[in-house]
């Protein structure tokens, strides 16, 4: 491939929980966006930390190589090297991070460290212009937060969980109906078919922009103990409207907090971005509420909203315009601070 010599190459790496994905961006643009998606864990009803570092080990290669070749990319070709510095599962970032390291020393490249949450936000840029002030909530397996973003680098974390993230719970509930893992797709396709008014869950009451999950999931927990004593087949008959009224629950809670904070802000350039932001649910609620209150929204492309290379490819290029560069001595951290 002949470049002009200004063309920005960035190759990205993610493996902060378990999928393994390499991306190649182009000047701002997605060449390739090749995602690992961990199998081995489904059995297990959740991410186990040790097998996800073994599947990233095997997987780092191949999806980089992958990615190279489908951009049409020699590695003479890269201009810098992006990776997931935090936060994360410790021992799934190292392999990124090790891997990213090693390539820009090898290739002599610069080392761009990227936050994965600040990445979420940014995946919206990837194929959208959002206005700024830009307010995304970021709702996933492992996070819930309301971000205000200023500017591409210049973000602020209004609130988050303080217990269960939003995907959490839907996917705790649908362990206690015996759905398999994860179970928050399944609750949205069986919440379709049922009545979210049918039975009544708590929304937990926290200040501001904080949430709180842990009260819906427990309370859902108590409320079938008590219906299965008295039919041992509830669940079984009444399946479609618990899922719809759960959803509805956790639905409202996302979104009376960042009605809140739209407005507190005075912001109506509105995103969604994670896992959950695939639920039906909340994207219809998202778009009424747009509508009503006049907000321009934006959810990104669904391979963009769960965990890829392409969002830290996107952060990477803009952290490469601003000269923003990590040494060496950079490690990775299981928790990062905004
Ligand atoms: O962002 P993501 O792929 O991974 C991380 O957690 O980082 O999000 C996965 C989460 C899981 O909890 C999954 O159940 C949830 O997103 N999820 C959904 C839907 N699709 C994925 N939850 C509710 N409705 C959906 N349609
Ligand atoms: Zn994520």
């Amino acid at each position: 491939m002949i470049m002009p010599a200004d063309t920005i190459n960035i190759l990205a790496i993610e493996s902060s929980c378990d999928e393994t994905s390499a991306a190649v961006i182009q000047n701002g643009k997605v060449l390739s966006n090749h995602i690992a998606t961990q199998k081995v864990h489904e059995r297990f009803g959740g991410v186990v930390p040790e097998l996800a570092s073994r599947a990233h080990m095997q997987n780092i290669i191949p999806v980089v190589t992958a990615a190279m070749l489908d951009a049409g990319m020699r590695n003479k070709d890269i201009t810098a090297v992006a990776f997931t510095q935090a936060p994360g599962l410790i021992g799934s970032l190292l392999v990124g991070a090790c891997f990213a390291k090693s390539y820009a020393q090898a290739m002599n490249v610069p080392l761009i460290a990227v936050h994965h949450m600040q990445a979420h936000v940014l995946a919206h840029f990837i194929e959208q212009s959002p206005e700024f002030p830009f307010l995304c909530l970021t709702v996933s397996g492992g996070h819930t937060q309301i971000v205000l973003c200023r500017s591409y680098l210049d973000m602020e974390m209004l609130g988050e969980t303080i217990d269960d993230a939003a995907g959490e719970a839907f996917d705790k509930v649908a362990k206690m109906l015996g759905l398999p893992y994860p179970g928050g797709p399944l609750i949205d396709k069986y919440a379709a078919l049922g009545d979210p008014k049918k039975f009544k869950f708590p929304m937990s009451e926290m200040k501001e922009y904080t949430f709180s999950f842990s009260g819906v999931k427990t309370s859902v927990l108590y409320f079938l103990q008590a219906q299965k004593k008295l039919d041992s087949e509830f669940v079984e008959k009444n399946l479609h409207d618990i899922c719809a009224s759960v959803q509805y629950t956790i639905v409202n809670t996302l979104m009376t907090k960042l009605r809140k904070a739209a407005k507190d802000m005075g912001i109506k350039h509105i995103g969604i971005a994670g896992g959950v932001s695939a639920n039906s649910g909340l994207r219809k609620a998202l778009t009424e509420t747009g509508e009503e209150l006049g907000w321009k929204v934006y959810i990104p492309r669904f391979e963009y909203c769960t965990d890829n290379a392409a969002m830290i490819g996107i952060t990477g290029y803009y952290k490469f315009l601003n000269g923003s560069f990590a040494d060496m001595s950079v490690i990775p951290s299981a928790r990062a601070a905004w």
